[in-house]
Order: C-alpha cells, then structure tokens, then sequence
C-alpha cells in the first residue's frame, strides 16, 4: 500500500468512525483489510482504496469501518465498574426513582454484548436484586458494527469468552451449554435491547439514561471527538444520573460537564454548575 493510499484510509476511518490511526500502525489496517479486499475479489490494499475513492459511500467503506473496530471485551471486565454499579448506582437509583421505578441503562459501545449481558446479571441476581422488584429496567446497548452485535444478540459463547471474566455461579445459572458453547438464558437476553449506532452521529433521540456505560471506545478517538461524545452524553444524563468509563479514559481536561466521583474509579456524575460546552469552544478557538 502507497502512503498516500494508508492516509486515505486514515481519513475515511477518523471521519467515519473517529478511529485515529497512527502512522505506525500501517500493519494493522493491511491484515484488517487484505481479507476485505480478497473477499471483494481483489488482491492488493491498493485496489480496494480505488474502489473507495470511487464509492466513499458504499457499503465496502463501511464493511471497511467495520474490519478496523477492535471489539475487545469479557463478562464483568475490570470488575469494579460492576461492583460500583451494584453497590453505588442502584441503591442510589433505586431511591431517586422510587416514584417513576424505572431505570434506563444506555451501553454506548457493547461489542459483542458481554458488558451489557454482565449488568442485565447485577440486576438479576445481587444484594439489590430484590428492592429492584416492580422496577421497570431498560438496558439499550450499542454499537457501530452490525457484526458483533448480531452475535450479541445470539448470546452465544465460546468456552474461553465464558472463562473470562465470568463467576462460575453465574455460568452455571444463567447459562445454557449447546455443543461446545454456551447461550445466554433467555430471560437475561430479553433484557438487553441491541442497536446500531455510531457515537460521532446524533443520539439525542435514544432519550435520556440514569447511567452511561462509554467504556474503552473514547480511547480510539481524538482529543475533540472524545469532548464533543463526552458533552453530547452529559445531555442524556439526568442532574442524579452516572457515567462510566473504562479504566484508560477520564473526563479529566476534556469536559466540565461531569466530575469524577470521590473514592469510586471510573464512576463520574453530572456537573450542573458548568456548562457541557465550554471546553469544546475552548478546542475550537485553539484549533
Ligand atoms: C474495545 S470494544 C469495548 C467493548 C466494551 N465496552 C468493553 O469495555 O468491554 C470497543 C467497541 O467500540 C465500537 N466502536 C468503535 N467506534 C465506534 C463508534 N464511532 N460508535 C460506536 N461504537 C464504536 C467497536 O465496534 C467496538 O465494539
């Protein structure tokens, strides 16, 4: 592939999806995209950027986009996002909402739906479970490639994605073993609502959330897509609502909108008192 071909695909990802590619990571984008191209009946990466540059808007540019997502993710990772969510965020919610008793869970990047299947678990079967009855629970999970979240939405597992990350109690209770893998129960599956969507477009219409889950996606983007996703999110989050994010990203010298939570990792509440807008005009005037 020339350089002028790798910065084209350069472009056509950051402007499609917000994934900055950096110029050593050529390597990356020829064994993501070289099955791609074969797969169109093409032989060389050169080939397959002419066909872009002459349909940018074609289902191969996002078959593209789709190839270069690393979709990374286990039951329960990291672990303390779950703890913080069944020990902090739901006794908090399930105060603030004893009226309404309803609980909207928005999962902004789901992959392959472990992290979504892993909450949806929390609400079934924690120390809270039970004061969480009569409560209406939405889990909506999202994400840009149609591929993973077909498979999220199968709830099927291989034996290593189920030994990652998930207690052997919660296999054995929610999980059902067809051959060699393992589906999802029924009722954990039925919880989760599964979406395509692209976080650089527009999601004021998915409503409002008492908790964000944005984790390990802001990390591909750059400085003024993670503030615009970050301030576009602080919309969608009541004055009592949370966000988390994943343990390589922070709110910290991108946005005013949320202030990280004292003593809770990851965990981040709205600022009412700044304005959500304030560093992306700040970006912008340095820009
Ligand atoms: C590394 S996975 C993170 C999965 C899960 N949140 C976790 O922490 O385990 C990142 C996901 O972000 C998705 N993604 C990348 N760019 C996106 C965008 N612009 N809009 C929505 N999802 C995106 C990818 O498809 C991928 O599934």
């Amino acid at each position: 592939m020339t350089p002028q071909d790798f910065d084209y695909l350069r472009q056509l990802l950051r402007e499609r999806s917000g994934l900055m590619l950096s110029a050593e990571k050529q390597y990356l984008a020829e064994s993501r995209l070289l099955p791609v191209a074969r797969r169109h009946g093409m032989t060389t990466l050169g080939e397959l950027v002419a066909k872009l540059k002459a349909a940018s808007a074609s289902p191969l540019a996002a078959e593209v986009v789709e190839a270069m997502t690393t979709n990374e993710t286990f039951f329960f990772r990291d672990k303390l996002p779950f703890d913080h969510f069944r020990d902090t965020v739901l006794p908090a919610l399930i105060v603030a909402r004893a009226r309404e008793k309803r609980i909207r869970i928005w999962c902004a990047a789901c992959s392959t739906g472990q992290e979504p299947y892993s909450l949806a678990m929390t609400l079934k079967d924690s120390s809270v479970s039970a004061k969480l009855a009569g409560f209406r629970l939405d889990i909506v999970a999202t994400d840009i490639s149609g591929e993973v979240l077909e498979r999220a939405k199968s709830g099927i597992y291989s034996q290593f994605e189920v030994q990652r990350g998930l207690p052997i109690q919660k296999l054995v209770k929610f999980f059902n073993q067809t051959g060699e893998a393992w589906q999802i129960a029924a009722e954990i599956r039925a919880m989760v609502q599964f979406r395509t969507l692209n976080l650089l477009k527009d999601f004021a219409a998915l409503g409002t959330f008492d908790i964000i889950f944005c984790r390990n996606v802001l990390i591909y983007f750059d400085q003024a897509t993670k503030i615009g996703v970050l301030n576009r999110m602080a919309r969608q989050i009541p004055a009592d609502g949370f966000l988390s994010l994943g343990a390589a990203e922070t709110v910290v010298g991108l946005t005013d909108a949320f202030k990280p939570l004292a003593d809770r990792r990851g965990l981040y509440v709205p600022n009412p008192a700044k304005a959500a807008t304030s560093n992306v005009l700040k970006f912008a005037a340095k820009a």
